[in-house]
């Protein structure tokens, strides 16, 4: 099963086991089933990826069989500039790099960032948490700092404001909350990720961005103390609580 597919129990046990749904059902009866830790017997409970599944009591013994046991995976990392936020490429090295081998399986990325950009960056292997956070309907914000080759004027705070036109994709960004922190540093709050987008907006202004580091999604700040390259897993309360 993918990481984020749910499923009815008995085409699970079906698929898993080989065996036809009638079968299934007696297992359900028999009570041989056991999901997350309790008896099955409703043939449309639904699992997902990180639901436990095993199965008891097969030859009149005591013998678990454990069917399904993933678990579910969220780390942040500090992304440093000259890698990719990718899974794989043959040029340069890619986040799922940094991680330890043995961390990796099925992750994947929760919002890139551009080559030449640092900062917050999500790898999880649960595609519903990371569908919720890029959903455009949730509006999470992504907050960036950027500094920029010339200097900012008040301009750029309504042109950010009232979005820009993109003619490539036939879109206008939605509103960028920009602030000026100095002559050549603003922080940007996006509801949104479009192709290089902080970039293209300020190529509007003719002015190119040095340096574009991610702080935040949604409640969740970097954690300052991870050098470029480190990463942590998540707390509970981080994962519940991004958005
Ligand atoms: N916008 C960009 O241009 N680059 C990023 O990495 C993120 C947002």
């Amino acid at each position: 099963m993918s990481t984020s597919k749910r499923s009815r129990l008995d085409r699970f046990l079906s698929a898993k086991l080989g065996i036809n749904r009638g079968d299934v059902r007696l297992m359900l009866a028999k009570k041989h089933v056991m999901v997350d830790g309790i008896a099955a017997t409703d043939i449309q409970q639904q699992v997902n990826a990180f639901t436990h599944v095993a199965l008891v009591d097969q030859a009149g013994g005591d013998s678990v069989t454990v069917l399904q046991d993933n678990q579910p995976q969220y780390w942040m990392m500090n992304k440093p500039i000259g890698v990719v936020s990718a899974t794989a490429d043959e040029q340069h090295k890619t986040v799922i790099d940094l991680l330890p081998a043995s961390d990796v399986s099925d992750l994947h990325i929760a919002g890139r960032l551009d080559l030449n950009s640092s900062g917050l960056l999500l790898l999880t292997n649960d595609g519903r948490w990371s569908r919720a956070l890029s959903e455009p309907s949730a509006g999470v914000g992504k907050c960036y700092r950027v500094r920029l080759e010339k200097p900012l004027t008040e301009d750029y705070i309504q042109a950010f404001a009232e979005g820009m036109y993109f003619s490539y994709e036939d879109i206008t960004t939605r509103p960028v909350v920009l602030t000026i922190i100095s002559d050549y540093v603003a922080e940007l709050r996006l509801v949104e990720g479009r192709y290089h987008q902080i970039k293209r907006m300020f190529g509007r202004f003719r002015n190119p961005v040095l340096a574009l580091h991610r702080i935040s999604i949604g409640n969740l700040l970097l954690d300052e103390t991870l050098m470029p390259g480190q990463y942590r897993p998540l707390t509970d309360r981080e994962v519940k609580e991004i958005v």
